[in-house]
C-alpha cells in the first residue's frame, strides 16, 4: 500500500507546478555523463504525467527548460532538445490515449525547427484530450513572460482596447502566457535548492512551496503523493488570519 490511501481525494492540488532539478548531478554521482541525468529524468517525467492523470491533478506544468538554460554548454543544449524531439514524437501516442492534453508555455519562436514542428503537432493531436493538461515551460522564464504581458498591455493601451486605470491583478494575468490556467496550488523542486528561479513568479504568489533533496531521476510517484500529503497538511490563509479560515472551514461542514 502507498501513500495513496492516506490522501484526501477530494482535496487534490487541481495545479502542480516542478521544478525538474538534480538530473545533472545524479548522473555524476553515478559517474556518467549529465545527458544520461535527463535521459532518466524522461522516465519520471512519464511516471509522475500517470500519476498525476491517475488521482485527478488537472494541471501540470514542468520546467524542462528555462530561458537561462540556453548558456549551458552547447551540446547539452542540443542533446536535450534532440530528447525534446524524441520523446515528443515517442510519447505522443501514449498521451492521447491517456486523455492528456499538452500545451507549451515560454519563448517558442526561440526553439530550433524542428522541435516547434514536433510540439506543434503533438499540441494538436491531443488538443481535444480532457484529462490532464501536461504544460512543458520551455524558453521560459518568468521575467521575459511579465515583461511580454508588459509589452501586449501597453499596445492595447496604445489601440484604445485597454484601459490603465481599470487594470488589476486578474486582467494582467490575461496577457500572461498561464492565461488559460488557474495559478498553481503547488510547487514541488527537487534536488534540495530552495529558490524559485524565475519559475512563474507571477502565478505562484499563494502556492505552497515544497523542496526535496531527491534528485529528479528518483522522483516517482511515491515521491509526488508525498509532495501532496505535505501540501494537505499546511493551512492556506492567503494573507487572512488562521482564525478566519478555520470558522469558514466549520461553517462549511
Ligand atoms: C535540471 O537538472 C533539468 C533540466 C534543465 C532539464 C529537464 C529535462 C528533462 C527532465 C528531460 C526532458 C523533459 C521532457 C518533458 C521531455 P540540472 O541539469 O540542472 O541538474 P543539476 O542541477 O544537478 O546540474
Amino acid at each position: 500500500m502507498d501513500t495513496l490511501h492516506s490522501i484526501d481525494k477530494s482535496r487534490i492540488p487541481q495545479h502542480i507546478a516542478v521544478i525538474m532539478d538534480g538530473n545533472g548531478r545524479w548522473a555524476k554521482e553515478r559517474g556518467q555523463d549529465r545527458v544520461y541525468g535527463h535521459h532518466e529524468g524522461v522516465v519520471s517525467v512519464r511516471d509522475i504525467v500517470n500519476t498525476c492523470g491517475e488521482i485527478g491533478v488537472q494541471y501540470l506544468t514542468l520546467y524542462a527548460f528555462s530561458t537561462e538554460n540556453w548558456n549551458r554548454p552547447q551540446e547539452e543544449v542540443n542533446a536535450l532538445m534532440e530528447l525534446l524531439v524524441n520523446t515528443i514524437r515517442k510519447e505522443v501516442e501514449e498521451l492521447k490515449k491517456n486523455n492528456v492534453r499538452l500545451h507549451v508555455i515560454g519563448d517558442f519562436l526561440s526553439l530550433p525547427d524542428i522541435c516547434q514542428k514536433e510540439l506543434n503537432e503533438a499540441v494538436e493531436m491531443t488538443v481535444m484530450n480532457t484529462g490532464l493538461n501536461l504544460i512543458l515551460a520551455l524558453s521560459y522564464s518568468s521575467r521575459w513572460e511579465i515583461m511580454e504581458a508588459a509589452k501586449k498591455f501597453a499596445v492595447d493601451v496604445q489601440s484604445g482596447k485597454a484601459d490603465i486605470d481599470s487594470l488589476d491583478d486578474e486582467q494582467f494575468a490575461k496577457y500572461l502566457t498561464t492565461s488559460a490556467f488557474p495559478d498553481p496550488e503547488l510547487m514541488i523542486r527537487t534536488s534540495g535548492e530552495h529558490r524559485i528561479s524565475n519559475y512563474l513568479l507571477y502565478q505562484l504568489a499563494y502556492a505552497e512551496l515544497y523542496f526535496t533533496p531527491v534528485h529528479w531521476p528518483d522522483f516517482r510517484r511515491e515521491n509526488l503523493l508525498l509532495a501532496i500529503q505535505d501540501y494537505q497538511q499546511r493551512e492556506r490563509r492567503f494573507g487572512k488570519t488562521s482564525e478566519q479560515i478555520q470558522k469558514n472551514l466549520t461553517r462549511h461542514v
